[in-house]
């Protein structure tokens, strides 16, 4: 193989085994899914006809490539990292993933890094996640923003789409309407009753929130597209919330 088609219809050029990592690790649906079920619908109206759109999980290969891939959903008019490169000797799937059993040594990362601890590592001068806190890993900059997108993303449900919103990470599929706001998803007949009153602008922040959650590693593969996806969709939901978005960093 030296090219591998993906869910957003670009073909990714390949060498060696990475092109068996990046087939499967690509996740099953991109930006441009996203689009196709919105298109020309007002962005705050409910439509009863749209229903969560999931990435799939352990995207890897989806978050390593960034705008090249375009496998986020990416807010247009803005710009997105693209595939992380990282360094030579760390460029590749292969390059830190023993092929055979998957794991990372942790002499990979100790050449550059003074821990080879993939949470504490941060070269970034800048804080993202309004803390100030230049000690921290990349990954809890990451952490703080997605989980303040995803207080955003239940605030709108709430006041925007009128129907309030929670979340079961081991229940497809996944988004469920809460109508008396007790923290529990609404049952009907023994079953959780699935989020309906999905609106594009929530359909859109969801699908890259659970974008970002899905690949355990994204703080590795590629920090900047996590954080900018993150940031796009919170302002974007504080535009429709009409708030400023405050204490967070692209
Ligand atoms: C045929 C599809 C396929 C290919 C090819 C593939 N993977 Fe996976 N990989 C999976 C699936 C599916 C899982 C999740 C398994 C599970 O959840 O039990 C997984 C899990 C993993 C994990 C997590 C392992 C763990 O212990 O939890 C890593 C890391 C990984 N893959 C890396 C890679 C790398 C690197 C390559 C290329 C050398 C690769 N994969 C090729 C399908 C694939
Ligand atoms: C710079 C080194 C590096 C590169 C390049 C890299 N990974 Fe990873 N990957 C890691 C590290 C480190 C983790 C573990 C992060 C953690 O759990 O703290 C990880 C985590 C993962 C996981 C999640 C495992 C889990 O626990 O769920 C998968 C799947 C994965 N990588 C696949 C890939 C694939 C596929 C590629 C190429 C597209 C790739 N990785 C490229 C270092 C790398
Ligand atoms: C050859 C040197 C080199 C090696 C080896 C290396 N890195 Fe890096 N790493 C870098 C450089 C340089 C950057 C900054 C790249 C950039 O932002 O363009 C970076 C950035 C990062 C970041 C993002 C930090 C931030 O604040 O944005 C993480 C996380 C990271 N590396 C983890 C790892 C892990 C885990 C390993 C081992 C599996 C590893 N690196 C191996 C050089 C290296």
């Amino acid at each position: 193989m030296t090219e591998v088609p993906l869910p957003s219809g670009r073909e990714h050029p390949v060498t060696g085994a990475e092109a068996a990592c990046m087939t499967c690790h690509q996740g099953r649906a991109s930006g441009a899914t996203v689009d196709k079920a919105i298109a020309g619908q007002p962005d705050d109206e409910v439509n009863p006809e749209l229903r969560f759109i999931n990435p799939h999980y352990a995207v890897a290969a989806a978050s390593l490539l960034g705008s090249a891939g375009a496998l986020g959903y990416q807010y247009p008019g803005k710009e997105y990292q693209p595939r992380f490169l990282h360094a030579r000797p760390v460029a590749t799937c292969i390059s830190c993933h023993e092929p055979h059993n998957l794991s990372v040594a942790e002499e990979t990362c100790l050449t550059c890094h003074d821990t080879a601890d993939s949470r504490q590592i941060r070269i970034s001068r800048q804080s993202y996640d309004g803390s100030g806190n230049l000690q921290q890993g990349i990954h809890a900059d990451i952490g703080a923003n997605r989980q303040r997108l995803f207080v955003l993303m239940a605030d709108y449900a709430r006041e925007v789409a009128g129907t309030p919103m929670v979340y079961d990470p081991g229940s497809h599929p996944y988004f469920f309407a809460d109508h008396n706001s007790d923290g529990l998803a609404d049952q009907r007949e023994g079953a959780p009753v699935a989020y309906a009153s999905w609106t594009p602008r929530l359909l859109k922040a969801a699908y890259n929130w659970k974008f970002v959650g899905a690949d355990a590693g994204i703080h590795v593969h590629n920090p900047h597209y996590a954080l900018e996806l993150i940031f796009d969709s919170a302002e974007d939901l504080s535009a429709g919330l009409g708030r400023d978005l405050t204490d967070m960093a692209r």
